[in-house]
């Protein structure tokens, strides 16, 4: 049977905190300079028919740290410009004998037909506005790192809910890890839909963020508003950026976490997106570590791989 990471929103408790825990280990082993290596021999498909800097970039670093090959597809110059269908561009990858796919599409759902199709682990790097496991997963790394557990802590998720695949599996992670969710912003960027997400909405930020723990800002989904469900930029400036006056309501230790790419001055100030309560950096160091977690984890599962030697 073939290991897929897709969502979060499938995963129990214990397989969250193995990917955690795995994710944890080959940070502690890349950062004490030991190798890991234990994908060595494998070939994944790095698949990116989305932009992306942060989410690419970790995952080739993951894999380069695991020992694997990869091979880099976009779309872009591709036979898909000729017309041919995902399906069979995913079955193609499979003769070409690549071992595990991570994909990242604009089309939600996209991610489970490469699985249904592909015939080897698939790991989602984000599938259009459904879920995006893998930064949920360095997210809570994150989170763990400072605060040591995610049980009862209030995490305010601020932003564009709507359009954001970040939201969704972070609200999935949190809550299932014991965490209370808020999501917070004006009505427009948080749909009725969002009912069927663990968390309570707030359209007040202040309200929102008071005694948090953790404020998790979103970027604004330029991209995916078909319509204008944003009367201004500067409106939303003002009424939702979190700056470090508004962070003074939060609880006195809060974190403040973004998921990138930032539009500075828009959601975060400067002054609250480079203070030391800002963890926007770790994220995307541990973005390395938990995609480590998931490529081994699709193959080999929750266990650890023998210790490595050192470099
Ligand atoms: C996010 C994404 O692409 O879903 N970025 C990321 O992976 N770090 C969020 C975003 O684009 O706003």
């Amino acid at each position: 049977m073939n290991r897929h990471l897709l969502a979060i929103r499938h995963l129990e408790r214990p397989e969250i905190e193995a990917l955690l825990s795995l994710a944890a280990d080959f940070r502690d082993r890349v950062e004490a300079g030991k190798t890991v290596d234990s994908g060595r021999g494998r070939t994944v498909g790095l698949l990116f028919f989305e932009n992306s800097t942060r989410t690419r970039v970790s995952f080739e670093q993951a894999a380069n740290y695991l020992g694997m090959r990869t091979v880099n597809f976009s779309g872009a110059g591709s036979s898909m410009r000729k017309g041919e269908t995902l399906r069979d561009t995913i079955l193609t990858l499979r003769y070409e004998r690549l071992e595990a796919l991570v994909m990242r599409h604009p089309s939600s759902g996209s991610v489970r037909l490469a699985a249904d199709h592909f015939g080897g682990p698939v790991v989602s790097a984000g599938d259009g506005q459904h879920e995006h496991p893998t930064q949920a997963l360095g997210d809570a790394l994150t989170i763990l790192e400072r605060k040591g557990s995610l049980d009862g802590l209030v995490v305010a998720i601020v932003g564009d809910v709507a359009h954001s695949r970040v939201a969704r599996s972070n609200a999935w992670l949190l809550s299932k890890m014991g965490a209370e969710v808020r999501f917070v912003g004006p009505r427009t960027l948080i749909p009725s839909h969002t009912g069927k997400l663990p968390g309570t909405v707030y359209y007040d930020l202040r309200a929102g963020v008071a005694d948090a723990d953790v404020v998790m800002c979103l970027r604004l989904q330029k991209e995916r508003m078909e319509e204008a469900t944003l009367a201004s930029v500067g409106e939303y400036r003002r009424l939702y950026q979190v700056t470090r006056g508004v962070l003074r309501s939060a609880a006195p230790d809060v974190m403040v976490m973004h998921p990138g790419p930032l539009n500075r001055g828009v959601e975060l100030d400067d002054g609250a997106a480079d203070s030391p309560a800002s963890a926007i950096t770790d994220q995307i160091t541990n973005g390395i570590y938990v995609r480590m977690a998931a490529l081994h984890w699709v193959f080999d599962g929750a266990a650890k791989p023998a210790a490595g030697a050192k470099k």
